[in-house]
């Protein structure tokens, strides 16, 4: 199969149509031909405070938890006004950007200044989100994700399904393998991969960490490719890849998701 990756770009891993680039995105993302990519899924890093306490530690011996930082640089203006308007430039359908919810509009102004047509902010809620330690607050429990169009007409799979999600984090106690601090868990992932692109699709991940958009993307008979500027995290992604799935049948994965029957019998009543 020949390389998905534009000539002089050295993938560090490369199989069925998903490619891993380690580097800094801001030196490979102007190299990348404009509306070359279907769908641009990403989880970039958040705003300062939110990895201040980003992650939880459980301490076993005192079963005491506490959070401490995450281990990576949190987004600054520079960086998001840079792979904004990249991230707007490369994708002729959809852009989706991870966020807390006080950076949703900073990430609208990013997209818009690169050309994309700002559509909507879903919402990830998480029933097992970090409490909040200092109990003078509610806590978060949900995460925001920025969608945005090129400017030609928009079509997605979820037809009149609301843009919000219900599943667990991976966080502590979960049987799934840790893999990233952050990491998304891939059944959000493969449902946002299956609502807004197609089989074939080439889809983009500047800032990759484990690899999860790439695993959903493999899964689902898509073509990705993933950009992460720390190795030990392209070298779990490569891992991750190297893991054989059962592969998911498409028709079966989006009637779960959109359950379109709701929908039609919800349009007679009205
Ligand atoms: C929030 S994490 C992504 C986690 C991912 N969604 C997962 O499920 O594993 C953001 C990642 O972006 C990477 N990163 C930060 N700045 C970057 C840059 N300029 N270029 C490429 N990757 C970057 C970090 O190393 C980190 O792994």
């Amino acid at each position: 199969m020949p390389s998905i990756l534009p000539p002089g770009i050295t993938p560090y891993y490369e199989r069925n149509g998903i490619a891993i680039v380690h580097v800094d995105c801001r030196d490979i993302l102007p190299l990348l031909v404009s509306a070359s990519c279907d769908l641009v899924l990403t989880d970039p890093p958040y705003e300062a405070e939110a990895h201040t306490k980003g992650r939880r530690i459980h301490d076993q011996r005192t079963n005491v938890i506490r959070s401490a930082p995450l281990t990576f640089t949190p987004i600054d203006a520079d960086l998001r006004a840079f792979a904004g308007c990249h991230m707007a430039r490369l994708s002729r359908r959809w852009t989706l950007v991870f966020c807390q919810i006080e950076a949703a509009m900073l990430w609208r102004d990013a997209l818009e200044a690169g050309g994309a047509r700002y559509m909507r902010t879903m919402v990830w809620a998480k029933p097992n989100g970090q409490p909040q330690l200092t109990g003078d607050r509610p806590g978060m429990g949900y995460e925001s994700i920025v969608t945005a169009h090129a400017l030609a007409a928009s079509r997605w799979n979820g037809g009149g399904r609301l843009g919000w999600f219900l599943y667990p984090t991976d966080a502590n106690f979960s049987r799934t393998p840790r893999w990233h601090e952050t990491q998304k868990p891939i059944t959000l992932m493969r449902d946002l991969v299956t609502l807004f692109s197609d089989p074939g699709d080439l889809i983009l991940d500047p800032f990759m960490g484990s690899g999860t958009t790439l695993r959903a993307a493999a899964d689902l008979g898509r073509r990705a490719i993933g950009i992460e500027i720390s190795e030990a995290y392209c070298a779990v992604a490569a891992q991750r890849l190297q893991q054989e799935s059962m592969p998911l049948d498409f028709k079966q994965e989006r009637e779960r998701i959109v359950q379109p029957e709701r929908f039609e019998s919800m349009a007679e009543d009205i």
